[in-house]
């Protein structure tokens, strides 16, 4: 592991965790909650909410790809995994790792209402501003972080990373570029 900074120690993700699936408890009380996980960052932060949501609910996945193997974003959104149950007049809470420039989400939130999901709301572990390029409603964030790159709990540089239990900060200089 390269040079890093603690940002969210265990403790602070599982009580953070466990308040956000109380608060979609009960949000989603007389819902038909589809929780649509995108791979691969949000696996570790999907399994553990979703055992915080005290609802019957159905759990689906999509992919989007928009890094390839650099830290910064090219703009372009690639669907690589599809979600594979009916979404139409379902109520989808999708549940992603870390909001950056927003292209993933914004993309993401018009593909499901023109797939014909009923609602479309975001639950996001981390919503990291300072690279905002579209808008972005986050209904349910886990924690604001100002900038930086972050690994661990899912979020990754080059796949590297994701299996720690806490989030660190990447020191920049220790980030691997594409080709690197
Ligand atoms: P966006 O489309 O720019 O909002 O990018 C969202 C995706 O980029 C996230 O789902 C992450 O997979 C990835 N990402 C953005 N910032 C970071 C970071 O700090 N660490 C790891 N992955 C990140
Ligand atoms: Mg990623």
């Amino acid at each position: 592991m390269p040079e890093k900074k603690l940002i969210l120690s265990k403790e602070d993700i599982a009580r953070r965790v466990q308040e956000l699936g109380a608060t979609i408890t009960r949000d989603y009380e007389d819902s038909n909650l589809l929780v649509v996980g995108v791979l691969n960052g949000a696996f570790i932060f999907m399994a553990d909410l979703v055992r915080e949501i005290k609802l019957d609910l159905q759990i689906d996945f999509v992919r989007v790809a928009s890094y390839g193997m650099s830290t910064t974003s090219c703009g372009e959104v690639r669907f690589s995994k599809d979600v594979e149950l009916d979404i139409k007049n379902r109520d989808i809470l999708v549940v992603e790792d870390i909001v950056d420039t927003g292209q993933t989400l914004a993309a993401l939130y018009n593909y499901l209402k023109e797939r014909g999901a009923k609602s479309v709301r975001t639950c996001a572990l981390i919503d990291k501003k300072e690279r905002r390029e579209v808008e972005a409603t986050i209904e349910y964030v886990g924690f604001e972080v100002e900038e930086g790159f972050l690994v661990g709990y899912g979020l990754d540089c080059c796949e590297q990373y994701r299996q720690y239990g806490e989030v660190f900060h990447l020191k920049e200089n220790k980030v691997p570029r594409e080709g690197a």
